[in-house]
């Protein structure tokens, strides 16, 4: 019998104006993109933003439904918006935050479990790590370096070869 161990290591800021300019700017546009969120029923908006290898940003968030399990992450939302409008384009980095119209929103919170799974597939898909900046509508912020050292030993396209 062999014992494995995974580790996983991530960055801690006080809060956004500790983040490098770029970093702080993603998740801003994230936060801008928590109003475009559609959550009447959760009443928990979630706003995402994506920079892809060309520079371009690209926004996102959570599309709810009176059929709860139709309705969408931000996560998801954003990355069906960056394979449409540039495909095969390397997203860099994802910056993710909320508001929470029930609670506190000063925390970071990650992605939930199907959309690491969703993250892990584009990470493959176009060959490029995803860098994760998560923090709330306040507070201090966490940066992960890659999507998929929040899923490991993850399912992908090569488990089906
Ligand atoms: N949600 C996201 O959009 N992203 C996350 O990372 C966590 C949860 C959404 C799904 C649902 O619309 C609401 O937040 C409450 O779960």
């Amino acid at each position: 019998m062999q014992q494995h161990q995974i580790q996983v290591l991530f960055d801690e800021y006080q809060d956004s104006s500790s983040l490098n300019q770029e970093d702080a700017a993603l998740l801003e546009a994230a936060r801008e993109a928590i109003h475009l969120s559609y959550a009447p029923y959760s009443k928990f908006q979630v706003g995402a933003a994506a920079r892809l290898s060309n520079g371009v940003i690209l926004k996102g968030s959570n599309q709810e439904n009176a059929s709860f399990p139709a309705g969408l992450c931000a996560e998801r939302v954003l990355l069906s918006i960056c394979s449409s409008l540039y495909p095969g384009i390397p997203v860099i980095d994802m910056a993710i935050s909320y508001f929470n119209q029930l609670g506190a929103s000063n925390r970071p919170i990650s992605p939930c479990g199907v959309c690491r799974q969703s993250l892990s597939e584009y990470e493959t898909l176009v060959n490029h790590q995803i860098r994760l900046i998560l923090g709330g509508s306040t507070g201090k912020i966490i940066v992960i370096e890659k999507a998929t050292d929040l899923l490991p030993l993850a399912f992908t396209s090569a488990d089906m070869k």
